[in-house]
This record gives C-alpha cells, sequence and structure tokens, in this order.
C-alpha cells in the first residue's frame, strides 16, 4: 500500500463501490487484468472455502507457492527487508526487550519475525499462522538466517482462541498486517481470547487499514476499519487500547493500534509499562 494512503482524501474513500472501481481501472488501465484474475479466483476460493479462515489459507497456498516474500505483501526483497526492520525498529523503541516473551500472531515467512528471533532471548519467539505453506517458507527463513539455535516456536493454527498457549505468559503479542485481511468475526475472536494470554502488563500491537469514512472489504482479502471499531471492541473484551499516532509517520500505508489489560500509557512511557 503506498505511503500517503493515510492523507485525508484517501481515508474516506471507499474502494468497494462501483464508481471507485471504474474510476481507479481508467486511471489504473494496466492493473484491470491482475485485478479480474483476483476476482475470479476470489468467488472460486468463496465458493469452495465458505468460512474465511479456510478461504484465506486456499488464497496464500495460492500466493506462497508462487511467492512467499510477494504473499506477505512485498513485491521486492528489498521491500521486504524493510517492511520487517519497520516492524523491528518500532516495537525495539516501544517496549521490546530481548527477555520479553513474543506471540506474533500471522507470522508470515518472518519478515519481521526473523529479527524478532535474533534479538529476543532463546527460545522466547513464538509464531502462529493458518497457512502450512508459509511456515514452511517461515521455517527456509529460519535456516537462510542461521537462527537454528534460537529456538523459536512455529505453529499452524485454525483460529484464534489461543486455547494451547498458557494464560498470562507473554509479554509483547504482534500482529502486522494482518487485521487487514480479516473479518470482524475473525478480530473479535483475537481480540476476546489475547487477554488471557497477555501478561498483566503486557501489550498487544496490530495494525490495520483504516478507514474515517464507511468501513468496507475489497474482494474477501482486503479489510477498512475505523479506528473508533476496534478499539470498542477491545474495551468490549477488558482491554484498555491507545491509538499510535507516531506510527502514522512511518512509511507504511497501515494504521496500529496498542491494547492491553492494563492502561497503555503515552507513548513515552514505554519502558514503565514493559518492565516486569
Ligand atoms: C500480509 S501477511 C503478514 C505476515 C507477517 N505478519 C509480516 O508482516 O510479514 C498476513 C499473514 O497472516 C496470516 N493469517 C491470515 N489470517 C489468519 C488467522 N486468522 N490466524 C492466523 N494467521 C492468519 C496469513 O496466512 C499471512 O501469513
Amino acid at each position: 500500500m503506498a505511503q500517503d494512503a493515510k492523507s485525508p482524501k484517501k481515508l474516506q474513500r471507499n474502494r468497494s463501490t462501483f464508481t471507485h472501481r471504474v474510476g481507479y481501472a481508467l486511471t489504473h488501465p494496466g492493473r484491470v487484468a491482475p485485478y479480474l484474475r483476483r476476482a475470479t479466483r476470489d468467488t472460486w476460493l468463496r465458493l469452495k472455502h465458505p468460512d474465511h479462515v479456510s478461504y484465506y489459507r486456499a488464497v496464500m497456498a495460492c500466493d506462497a507457492r508462487r511467492n512467499p516474500e510477494a504473499a506477505v505483501g512485498s513485491q521486492t526483497h528489498e521491500r521486504w527487508l524493510a517492511l520487517g526492520q519497520l516492524q523491528f525498529d518500532y516495537l525495539v523503541e516501544h517496549g521490546l526487550r530481548p527477555e520479553h516473551r513474543m506471540l506474533d500472531i500471522g507470522c508470515g515467512n518472518l519478515r519481521g519475525g526473523w529479527r524478532f528471533i535474533d534479538y529476543l532471548d532463546t527460545g522466547n519467539y513464538y509464531g502462529i499462522d493458518i497457512s502450512p505453506d508459509i511456515l514452511v517458507a517461515a521455517k527456509k527463513t529460519l535456516v537462510e538466517r542461521g537462527l537454528q539455535d534460537k529456538l523459536p516456536h512455529l505453529t499452524i493454527t485454525g483460529d484464534l482462541t489461543l486455547d494451547f498457549l498458557p494464560g498470562d505468559h507473554f509479554d509483547v503479542v504482534h500482529a502486522h498486517s494482518f487485521f487487514s485481511h480479516s473479518p470482524l468475526e475473525v478480530i473479535e475472536e483475537c481480540l476476546a481470547n489475547v487477554g488471557r494470554v497477555l501478561t498483566e502488563k503486557g501489550f498487544f500491537d496490530f495494525t490495520f487499514d483504516r478507514t474515517e469514512g464507511t468501513e468496507h472489504q475489497v474482494l474477501c482479502e482486503d479489510f477498512y476499519y475505523r479506528a473508533a471499531t476496534l478499539l470498542a471492541l477491545a474495551r468490549k473484551h477488558g482491554l484498555h487500547g491507545s491509538f499510535m499516532d507516531d506510527w502514522e509517520k512511518r512509511p507504511h500505508g497501515q494504521s496500529k493500534i496498542r491494547v492491553s489489560r492494563s492502561p497503555v500509557p503515552d507513548a513515552d512511557q514505554y519502558d514503565e509499562l514493559t518492565r516486569r
């Protein structure tokens, strides 16, 4: 997604309307054929897989076999590296410490994950994903980076009940570019269960595609939410939330929210929040 995706005009845009799609096609004729291919695949996979997780797993199977880096949203290796660095730098600046236990939801092929594994103490990284194909690619990344000795956990999941994980365990939970591909019921399942696995002072950071207009989706792949909707959902499940203003300046089209069982302090007080 382009960096100017957060301009006031773009934040009002509803990409699912007919007028938007026609206007977009006229201004980007080269993207019409790829969009039609995606739309055809979307229709076929939705018919085959009525539930979203199975549908998205099939999307990932198709994309990851072709190119795992593109499957997680990076069209070039340089972008893949830069996006991982962006995630890593921000989290370290905002409270991640080597001794923390981290859960990475929708870890993909470890675009950010390999840097977290390298940084964290041995055994402290836990990555989960719905896609076996992307987890195979994740193991390849791990080998390429020579990080076997850090003993990360990489696990397939079918839902976000997180019931196989211990309670009161993770200092940091992270989900980058995962809510942007999830309908509200999947996000709610995640927010309903993440509080149990977080430590009292732990926090959960997630990015999302933000709209300030009507919430909408493009095919079943991309979902646009208002920040207030996600903050209200977190509140419903007993979590305090904060919109991460300073993430807005970073070169990434999505926005970021932090939620925690404890009140989330201002940006300059992260050390306090994460001290155990
Ligand atoms: C755009 S990729 C981002 C991957 C990684 N977080 C990164 O930044 O490189 C989204 C990932 O979320 C995974 N995913 C989608 N829905 C999921 C769900 N309900 N539970 C767990 N993982 C999911 C996908 O398989 C994919 O690997």
